[in-house]
């Protein structure tokens, strides 16, 4: 009877591994977001850089709708042509033709993919990661992660070396002594979790170099700061280099969960070296190629330097900020320790999403498409939180 009563008590809890603020988003338009009491929010966060193109966007919703009309799924044993309507175009737009792309789900699957490939091909084990690299949370993904609160005993591994991010010299050095056993460097084009922090270019081009003489494989973790968010498609580029391997997710699908990795022509793949249930799947496709189309129709990149630059410009005016990081709409602000409150000011009496990083930087990741509009409304709210 007891065991009856307490089996009908119990219901299934979600497991408790994110700390929630108590709103629930019902709706969204752009950059706007509403709650379940019609509350408006400004979204400057874009659920952590995902929606690239703006909420329920009309092409995007358009186009996820015919295809689930259609058909929404089939796995990796037919054609699926969208798949490489996909690859042309992300091609095309990112300026690298010429590389191959494979599908997955998320970010952390295409960083794996990115290490097995690497592997793979030059036969060795040391991946090559900075200090402050969030690279997911998947074995090698979190491996690869300079954060040990959350590498699992069985993530542990002497296969990843960990040099501090931006040090040319430091790189030259272990290269030099190590060189001949690194099969791959990850590194983020602008750190996101790290806090926003810019890779410089004498020292991604030092990446380039160090791969080049010792056949190593260089992997542009794009995943927050790809997809043209910094103006340019990936934010590497800004040093004039090439990766061997771009891993991108975030942004490519608006929400739509589908990520890949964009491959140089130097890596040849064979049958069953990777694969997936679900990347690459119709409705995947449809999400990504309508961020695509969007983002040419409109010109969404260079929106994204545009508005970006004009809140980097503004923000630097503001004397209680310590410093303004980042490229385009991927900004950083850093707030000294007593305006710790700021973000959660930002929220609560603003009505703005913002992200944040360790210790007090709160992080802009906005949708391609925010307008200057929407850009001022943050900059007043901003500035009369610090004011009062
Ligand atoms: C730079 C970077 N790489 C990889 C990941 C992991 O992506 P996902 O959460 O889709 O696995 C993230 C997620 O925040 C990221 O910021």
């Amino acid at each position: 009877m007891g065991l009856k009563a307490d089996f009908l008590l119990t219901i299934m809890k979600l497991f408790d591994v994110y700390p929630l603020n108590d709103i629930e988003i019902v709706n969204g338009q752009g950059s706007l977001i509403w709650d379940s009491n019609g509350q408006e929010y400004l979204d400057m966060y874009g659920g952590h850089a995902v929606i690239s193109i703006g909420h329920t966007n009309a092409h995007y919703v358009q186009r996820l709708t015919n295809q689930l009309n259609k058909i929404g799924f089939y796995s990796n044993f037919i054609k699926i042509p969208l798949q490489v309507q996909l690859a042309e175009k992300l091609g095309k737009i990112s300026g690298r033709e010429d590389y191959q792309l494979f599908l997955c789900n998320s970010g952390a699957e295409a960083n794996e993919n990115a290490f097995k490939l690497a592997s793979f091909a030059n036969k060795r084990k040391i991946i090559v990661s900075f200090t402050k690299a969030f690279h997911g949370r998947t074995s090698l993904a979190v491996s690869a992660t300079d954060n040990p609160k959350i590498i699992a005993p069985v993530n542990q591994t002497p296969n990843v070396v960990f040099l501090p991010f931006g040090d040319v010299m430091a790189l030259e050095n272990y290269f030099a002594e190590n060189g001949n056993r690194v099969s791959s460097v990850i590194v983020e084009g602008i750190q996101g979790v790290g806090g926003i922090q810019v890779a410089g270019d004498a020292f991604l081009q030092t990446i380039r170099k160090m791969c080049d003489a010792f056949g190593a494989y260089f992997i542009a973790d794009s995943v927050q700061c790809g997809y043209g968010r910094t103006g340019k498609f990936y934010a590497h580029d800004y040093a004039q280099v090439n990766a061997d391997i771009y891993t991108m997710a975030k942004g490519m699908g608006n929400g739509f969960p589908v990520a890949g990795i964009s491959i140089s022509p130097k890596l040849s793949p064979w049958y069953g070296m990777l694969g997936t249930t679900f990347g690459g799947n119709h409705l995947a496709c449809a999400a990504a190629l309508a961020v695509l189309e969007e983002m040419e129709t409109n010109n969404l990149m260079q929106n994204a330097l545009t508005v970006g630059n004009y809140l980097i410009t503004e923000l630097k005016k503001i004397p209680q900020v310590i410093e303004v990081r980042g490229r385009g709409l991927m900004i950083g602000i850093e707030l000294p320790q007593e305006l710790a409150h700021i973000k959660a000011d930002l929220l609560f009496k603003e009505h703005i999403f913002t992200g944040e990083a360790k210790p007090n930087v709160i992080r802009l990741l906005p949708a391609l498409n925010l307008s200057k509009a929407h850009a001022d409304r943050f900059l007043t709210a901003f500035s009369k939180l610090l004011n009062n």
